[in-house]
């Protein structure tokens, strides 16, 4: 059968796609136009995607298909914000996602407090990595789902806002990662650049700094594959008028000691107050650093204001905006349970996916859209990568509401610990940089 390689309808545009064709801008357009409007059947989008999971998409058909997915929707626009006369410069970070990447959540209020307004669109968590609306959920009174006109006021106030993407923005992707999800669709790299970009773009943000994990709790197992989605990213950035840059960032290891919801706000405090663990507070500071340089501030030191306090101030400005108590006490869980090191020794090895596991298991996580996750439920590792224990030590305690949780927990968690003999070397979290 011969097949008309730019005709526009569905079973044409498969077929082209099948047989290895690039997909014109018009059948790009009308495919993601006509999808999101329920005219094309599920199945005929299913097979199209796994045409390109298999075939692939060229720059040109990347940059197409993320402009028609945030063409379905609306695009926020915050080049007129203002704060005392100034306009403020807007710069965005987002995160693949890892375990115990908890980020975003000092990194806000850290860039806000340099007078550059931050615009995080945020997710909720599913599987094995926390969402970071579910993090702040567990402060009191907290809310995340804010319309245009709060996010902009508090954009201007404070600088800093973390709230819920609202189901317009981006609507044919909301709709395509379902599909993917249930299809073995996800895997392929135009397609998740483009449901990234496509929902960062649309978010109106100016200037965007990604944070791409590589290793065993990442999406990207290895280097070679985060460096292909971090240059696709920033390209689409570019060509979409986003400056953009990215950092390769290990996740291998968790980060920081906890993973879990109040456990890992409770991390950002200890970061913000000028403390926290090193690897968080390193990932924190390059961040920082690459987003008030897209910001036109390159020569600022942010340690700074994470020591003399300025950072503390612009989070609690950021929680109280949005309805929370900065001062209430975080919840702790009603159960408890300890893992012990089995060996004197040096941590050569801590499996972020077991972690992140463990922690789901324990009711942090969600399998499901929708369900709910416990505020209190996590893990917390008493040792990191390097560190000296000694055979009985306490390595994990495991946190929840549901004590029934601790076997399977404890079992994701078996072998996640090497420990060696003679000591490792600790590298730094960030492997690689692309802008
Ligand atoms: N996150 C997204 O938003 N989209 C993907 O395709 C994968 C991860």
């Amino acid at each position: 059968m011969t097949v008309d390689a730019h005709a526009l309808d569905a079973v044409s545009i498969i077929a082209a796609k099948r047989d290895g064709a690039e997909l014109t801008n018009e059948q790009i357009d009308y495919i993601i136009a006509t999808y999101t409007a329920g005219e094309v059947a599920e199945e005929q989008m299913s097979a199209l995607l796994m045409a390109i999971v298999w075939r692939g998409m060229t720059r040109r058909e990347i940059a197409r298909w993320t402009a028609a997915m945030i063409a379905t929707g609306t695009r926020l626009v915050f080049a007129g914000l203002r704060r005392d006369s100034r306009q403020l410069p807007t710069v965005d970070k987002h995160s693949t996602g890892g375990v115990g990447d908890k980020i975003t959540l000092p990194l806000g209020p850290l860039v806000a407090s340099y007078g550059v307004a931050v615009p995080q669109l945020s997710g909720r968590g599913l599987g094995h990595t926390g969402g970071t609306l579910d993090k702040l959920e567990s402060i009191a009174g907290w809310r995340a789902d804010l319309s245009v006109e709060e996010m902009t006021n508090q954009l201007a106030d404070v600088g800093a806002v973390v709230c819920a993407a609202g189901a317009d923005l981006a609507p044919a992707d909301r709709k395509i990662y379902a599909l993917r999800d249930v299809t073995g669709t996800v895997e392929s790299i135009p397609l998740i650049a483009s449901s990234i970009m496509s929902k960062k773009i649309a978010e109106g943000t100016a200037a965007l700094v990604l944070d791409v994990k590589v290793g065993s709790g990442a999406f990207m197992k290895n280097l070679d594959d985060a460096t292909e989605l971090a240059r696709t990213m920033v390209e689409l950035g570019a060509d979409a008028g986003v400056a953009t840059t990215a950092l390769l960032t290990d996740m291998n290891t968790p980060l920081g000691r906890t993973a879990g919801n109040a456990l890992e706000v409770a991390e950002s405090l200890e970061v913000l107050a000028g403390g926290g663990p090193e690897d968080v507070v390193e990932l924190t500071l390059a961040l920082a650093r690459e987003m008030l340089s897209l910001a036109g501030l390159p020569d600022i030191d942010p340690a700074e204001n994470l020591r003399n306090g300025r950072a503390m101030d612009s989070w609690r400005a950021m929680i109280a905006g949005q309805g929370g108590d900065p001062d209430a006490a975080l919840p702790v869980a009603s159960e408890r349970d300890v893992v012990v090191a089995p060996a004197d020794g040096y941590v050569s090895r801590l499996d972020a996916m077991a972690v992140g596991r463990a922690a789901w298991l324990l009711g942090a996580g969600r399998a499901t859209p929708g369900q709910p996750v416990q505020a209190e439920a996590g893990v917390q590792w008493h040792a990191g990568l390097g560190d000296r224990v000694q055979a009985g030590d306490p390595l994990f305690t495991l946190h929840t509401q549901t004590s029934e949780r601790f076997p399977s927990a404890r079992a994701a968690l078996t072998g996640a610990v090497t420990v060696s003999e003679a000591a490792v070397p600790v590298a730094g979290r960030v492997v690689g940089r692309i802008s």
